[in-house]
């Protein structure tokens, strides 16, 4: 259980509370982590075997991505695994979750594993595992064989069989070390922002290939939990989802329409197979005009997405605001992307940008989002346990001429995040692990390397590592296993 404390003022109490801050404990068994993704962070694209992923072809396209900016090198962490998880041994991390590259692993994404991107993975783990580090593997992380993009891509079938496949191979080869395996890393990215709104990679725009998308997601985490299961019994599973906090800009019936319909393609069409296994008729009738539901959703597909699993991810940043009816009271998607709205007229939906402070990504700061979803979450799968797999804040960093960085806003952040998480834990949420996003200054997708999200700040040039005030803010906390508020 939880425990709340009041700190006295003391001359003796710690530098870094606050004097007559309220201390809140976490469970001793939490899971204190941080996260990352090969493709923002291994570099080495072209060493061991690994063939080009749609990350590779996208960045590689001018014009996708800011300033022309690869995951070429990235932050060397292929090379720099070692220095890297010393690091995190030194900031004391009890957990790291990072994802595998499916093209260092099985290059064209099928037949059987190469060895030498095995043996990276391999010695990466046991690196963790020497350091009393719980590795939290994640299978992929939107890094799709290219080679499976040209035959066709997420929006045909046969993708999440070879998903299934691969995940297999990969437990096969690591399930010895690894105990806990996420299958996919928000699928909703993957289906509408790569098939839909286009600014993530492969960059195409159809909104029925988005959806059809997604099914095969549902469709590949199911193949993916069963592959895992069989290769490694005793593994647990989970899968990220970044669920959308929705809420509408008024409460006129339009706007409220457009929440619901936002919900259905944001959150439901993951949730709905995942956890109940269905799509809700609402979702269906929503989008009967760009997909056949009957003839995409085949026998035996729900209950397969709906395969148990141990934990459910929630990657959290920011609230959604949305209105409905095309009133033309349109504003900034507070996420910078362009959302999954196919209704015209008075069905469309619109993004607003949510009133108050904004992180450099110019996503709003408001835990409460958090609190709400984590409610939510647990009122419908009051049994299933949560890890926070993502939460975080890009700011403008830089370091001192004394070569110190200061991220007094990284910590409030993360600190307020914490402080709904502990309050949530305390009413009974069994939220079990947070994952800080992120361990290293890295590849922020379309955004290149001009937004920085690590706790470690990487010198691109030199790359150089140096622990941001928030890195060791955060070991304390650890050290602690208490947040102030
Ligand atoms: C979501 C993604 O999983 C991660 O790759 C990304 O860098 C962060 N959120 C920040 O945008």
């Amino acid at each position: 259980m939880t425990q709340v404390e009041t700190r006295p003022s003391s001359a003796s109490a710690p530098q870094s509370l606050p004097q007559g801050a309220e201390l809140l404990r976490f469970p001793p068994d939490f899971l204190w982590g941080t996260a990352t993704s090969a493709y923002q962070i291994e570099g080495a694209a072209t060493e061991g075997g690994r063939t080009p992923s749609i990350w590779d072809t996208f960045s590689h396209t001018p014009g996708r991505v800011h300033h022309g900016d690869t995951g070429d090198i990235a932050v060397d962490h292929v090379h720099r695994f070692r220095e890297d998880v010393a690091l995190m041994k030194e900031l004391g991390l009890k957990a790291y979750r990072f994802s595998l590259s499916w093209s260092r692993i099985q290059p064209t994404g099928h037949g059987p594993a190469v060895e030498r991107g095995l043996d990276f993975y391999r010695q990466l783990v046991d690196e963790l595992l020497e350091a009393g580090i719980t590795p939290v593997a994640t299978l992929y992380h939107w890094d799709l064989p290219q080679e499976l993009e040209d035959a066709g891509g997420w929006p045909v079938r046969d993708t999440a069989e070879r998903f299934g496949e691969y995940a297999g191979l990969a437990a096969q080869a690591l399930g010895d070390r690894v105990r806990h395996w996420t299958t996919l890393n928000e699928p909703w990215c993957s289906a509408f922002l790569g098939y839909g709104s286009g600014v993530h990679a492969p960059g195409r725009t159809d909104a029925a290939d988005a959806l059809r998308a997604a099914h095969h997601l549902n469709l590949a985490h199911g193949r993916g939990v069963a592959a895992v299961r069989a290769a490694a019994p005793g593994a647990e599973l989970s899968i990220s989802l970044n669920l959308h906090q929705i809420r509408s800009l008024t409460d006129s019936p339009q706007d409220l329409d457009a929440a619901r319909r936002i919900d259905a393609v944001g959150n439901r069409v993951f949730l709905g197979p995942i956890l109940h296994g269905r799509y809700d008729e609402d979702l269906r009738a929503d989008t009967a005009h760009l997909v056949d539901w009957d003839r995409l959703v085949q026998p035996g597909d729900l209950a397969a997405a709906s395969a148990p699993i141990d934990q459910l991810g929630i990657n959290y940043y920011a609230p959604t605001l949305v209105s409905g009816g095309g009133s033309g009271r349109t504003g900034a998607d507070g996420h910078g992307n362009s959302r999954f709205s196919p209704w015209p007229g008075a069905e469309r939906v619109d993004f607003h940008q949510p009133p108050g402070e904004l992180t450099a990504m110019r996503w709003s700061i408001d835990p409460t989002g958090l609190r709400d979803l984590l409610a939510r979450v647990h009122a419908e799968a009051p049994q299933l346990p949560i890890f926070i797999t993502e939460n975080g804040i890009a700011c403008e960093d830089y370091p001192t001429p004394e070569g110190e960085v200061r991220d007094p806003e990284r910590i409030a952040y993360v600190q307020g995040h914490l402080a709904v998480v502990h309050d949530a834990i305390a009413d009974g949420v069994p939220v079990q692990g947070y994952f800080l996003w992120s361990l290293l200054d890295n590849f922020e997708w379309s955004y290149g390397y001009a937004k920085r999200f690590g706790m470690v700040y990487v010198d691109f040039a030199t790359q150089q590592r140096t622990p941001k005030s928030s890195a060791r803010w955060y070991a304390e906390t650890i050290r602690r296993g208490a947040v102030a508020r």
